[in-house]
């Protein structure tokens, strides 16, 4: 049972009662109904009387029992609706003798699924890391993990986008050692920088900072405003570096190299700088180890092209 799912949908006992109570009276009457109108039978050569009422001026109506095989078919629609009571949830809170339910039956299915994936995988957990990376045969299983369970956020081809790092350049927030990158995907992380406007100086400050860290990653930038800037990035070294490269063991990117996610532009720069920047990776120890072992070769295999 899913924790959770096993709390009755009923917050007062009555109402278990009263659909039950619903449910089984509304069987036994229509069993009264149908039995009550069987017994009736024709005596030989009796006519079946006309019933009083007449339609459309001059259509009659007969007062025949039931045809047998309709009755029938509703005896055996009776039967089965009590077989069905009985073994499965129906009867208010009364979970039936087979103890079904959905979320029961999409657990043990995961559970079968998952015992023969990881008989078929498991093989490779004994194996390092860059050996699965170079197997042709785990890579394609790779493959078709990352696109169920990572591609929504990083993209088909791993390539992501401005708010998910691309995971095909060499270049890693949290370090690219293949243990490193499984224990991202294992336990996941978040990665938080404040807003920091008041701190260099509002926008001109920002702009000053943001021309430094162009100069420190030697792109284009203006002489001036980068001087001016220098000062003011000691807020900013703490977490980034003194020479901007960040610190890959606690999450903090390197600000020169081309892995930026939001683009080495001044306004890209400045706008880190005034609101801040959130971001997180989702822990997928879920998945469970083999999967994470297969999708973290796979990871590494991108950044390898
Ligand atoms: C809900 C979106 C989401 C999903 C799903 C997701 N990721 Fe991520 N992932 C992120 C974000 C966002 C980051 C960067 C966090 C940050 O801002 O520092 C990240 C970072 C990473 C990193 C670290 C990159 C680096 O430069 O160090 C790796 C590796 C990674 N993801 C792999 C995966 C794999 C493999 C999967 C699938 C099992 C996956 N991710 C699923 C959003 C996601
Ligand atoms: C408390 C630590 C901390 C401080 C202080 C800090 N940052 Fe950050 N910065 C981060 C983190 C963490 C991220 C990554 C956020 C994410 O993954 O979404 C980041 C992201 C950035 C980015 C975006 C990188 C990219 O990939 O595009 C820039 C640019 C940046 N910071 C510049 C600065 C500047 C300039 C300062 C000083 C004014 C500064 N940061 C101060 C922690 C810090």
């Amino acid at each position: 049972m899913i924790e959770g799912y096993a709390v009755p949908d009923f917050i007062s006992e009555f109402w278990h009662y009263y659909i039950a109570a619903l449910t089984i009276g509304g069987i036994l009457f229509t069993l009264y109904i149908l039995v009550s109108q069987t017994t009736r039978k024709l005596a030989p050569g009796e006519q079946a009387e006309i019933l009083e009422h007449t339609f459309d001026g001059d259509l009659q109506e007969y007062n025949n029992p039931l045809p047998r095989w309709w009755l029938y078919l509703f005896y055996f629609l009776i039967a089965f609706s009590v077989l069905y009571l009985i073994l499965y949830p129906g009867l208010g809170k009364f979970s039936g003798v087979w103890n079904w339910s959905s979320a029961t039956q999409w657990q043990d299915e995961k559970a079968r699924v998952d015992a023969e994936f990881d008989k078929r995988f498991k093989p490779y957990l004994q194996m390092d890391l860059q050996a699965v990376a170079a197997d042709p045969k785990a890579m394609e299983s790779g493959k078709r993990l990352f696109l169920t369970y990572c591609s929504q956020c990083h993209g088909s081809g791993g390539e992501g986008s401005r708010d998910f790092p691309n995971l095909t350049d060499n270049e890693w927030l949290w370090g690219g050692e293949p243990e490193r990158i499984k224990a991202s995907i294992t336990n996941g992380f978040t990665a938080e920088m404040p807003a920091l406007g008041d701190a260099v100086g509002g926008e001109q400050g920002a702009r000053e900072v943001a021309h430094y860290v162009l100069s420190l990653g030697g792109r284009p930038h203006d002489p001036a405003l980068a001087a001016a800037g220098k000062e003011k990035y000691a807020v900013c070294a703490g977490c980034h570096g003194e020479d901007g490269k960040g610190n890959a063991d606690a999450g903090f990117p390197n600000l020169t190299d081309e892995a930026s996610r939001f683009g080495n532009t001044e306004a890209a720069i400045v706008e880190s700088i005034l609101k801040g920047r959130v971001g997180g990776m989702p822990s997928q120890a879920h998945l469970g180890e083999t999967k994470i072992h297969l999708l973290a070769a796979y990871v590494l295999s991108l950044s390898k092209r």
